[in-house]
């Protein structure tokens, strides 16, 4: 059975004064069974976030890391210095393709360096609106997965709880969002990727997808209501403590009905 997760990323908001009070009224407003919830703040405000949510079981993730272990690289930060301080990472975000350049194989390395640093990654892809228009998303989509993962030991991957999040770029902060039924295909074409081009076989059925862009707590459920989606990467809206509240009850449904479609307990 996969997870169902919500994560927000927090983007290049909030400050260290207070970026953990928001955490921390989002984690009292989100305690719901079954749901794993992570909070992605900007790097200067991973300290006070993780003192915010000691013992309430809301994980704390980065937005980025580094390729390389340490050196001179100014402005940077590796993997290994965000032990203590968080434990899931987004890599790959379209905002880094887009803005810092950043190619599948950059990615792929960020990717080997988080989890032999012990962080959970999150792997972002997704196609640019010309792309989904010339009918070509599914291939761009495979692509990126090919280029980060090819090569890349896929038992560690599966150890650290690899996740994908499918975000088309068109969707990010416009207020428009794929329709359920493309993101579940998407979703669905992300595992057939990873099953027969890069060789995880069965293994692709348990790597959790999740839907980004424009996710709010209105529109969530359809997403939800797919098999082959098992959360959502948030932005804008996981910023507002009664939108998380929102999108981490509906998601508490879906943990619900998983659950008990496997005879377990949420
Ligand atoms: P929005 O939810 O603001 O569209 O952002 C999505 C996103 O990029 C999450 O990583």
């Amino acid at each position: 059975m996969r997870p169902v997760i919500i994560a927000a990323n927090w983007k290049m908001n909030t400050t260290p004064a207070d970026a953990g009070e928001l955490a921390a009224t989002i984690a009292a407003r989100t305690e719901e069974p079954g749901v794993v919830r992570v909070i992605c703040p900007p790097y200067i405000c991973l300290a006070a976030v993780r003192d915010a949510l000691a013992g309430k079981n809301v994980a704390v993730g980065a937005q980025n890391v580094h390729h390389e272990q340490g050196g001179a690289y100014t402005g940077e930060i590796s993997a290994s210095m965000l032990a203590g301080l968080a434990t899931w990472v987004i890599l790959g975000h379209s905002e880094r393709r887009r803005d810092e350049f950043e190619d599948d194989e950059l990615i792929g390395k960020k990717l080997a360096r988080a989890i032999s640093a012990g962080l959970r990654p999150i792997l972002c892809v997704g196609e640019v609106l010309a792309e989904r228009e010339a009918g070509r998303a599914v291939e761009v989509v495979a692509t990126q997965l090919r280029g980060a993962l090819v090569g890349k030991d896929v038992e560690a991957l599966l150890n650290a709880g690899f996740v994908i999040a499918y975000e088309p770029v068109w969707a990010i902060g416009t207020g428009r969002t794929a329709s359920s039924a493309d993101a579940a295909a998407m979703a669905e074409a992300i595992r057939a990727t990873l099953a027969a081009d890069l060789g995880w076989g069965h293994n692709a059925e348990s790597v959790p997808v999740l839907y980004g862009g424009s996710v709010t707590s209105a529109n969530i459920g359809e997403f939800l209501a797919e098999h082959s989606i098992d959360g959502g990467l948030v932005g804008g809206a996981s910023l507002k403590p009664d939108e998380m509240a929102g999108m981490v009850a509906r998601a508490a449904v879906t943990a619900k009905a998983r659950a008990a479609a496997e005879g377990k307990p949420a």
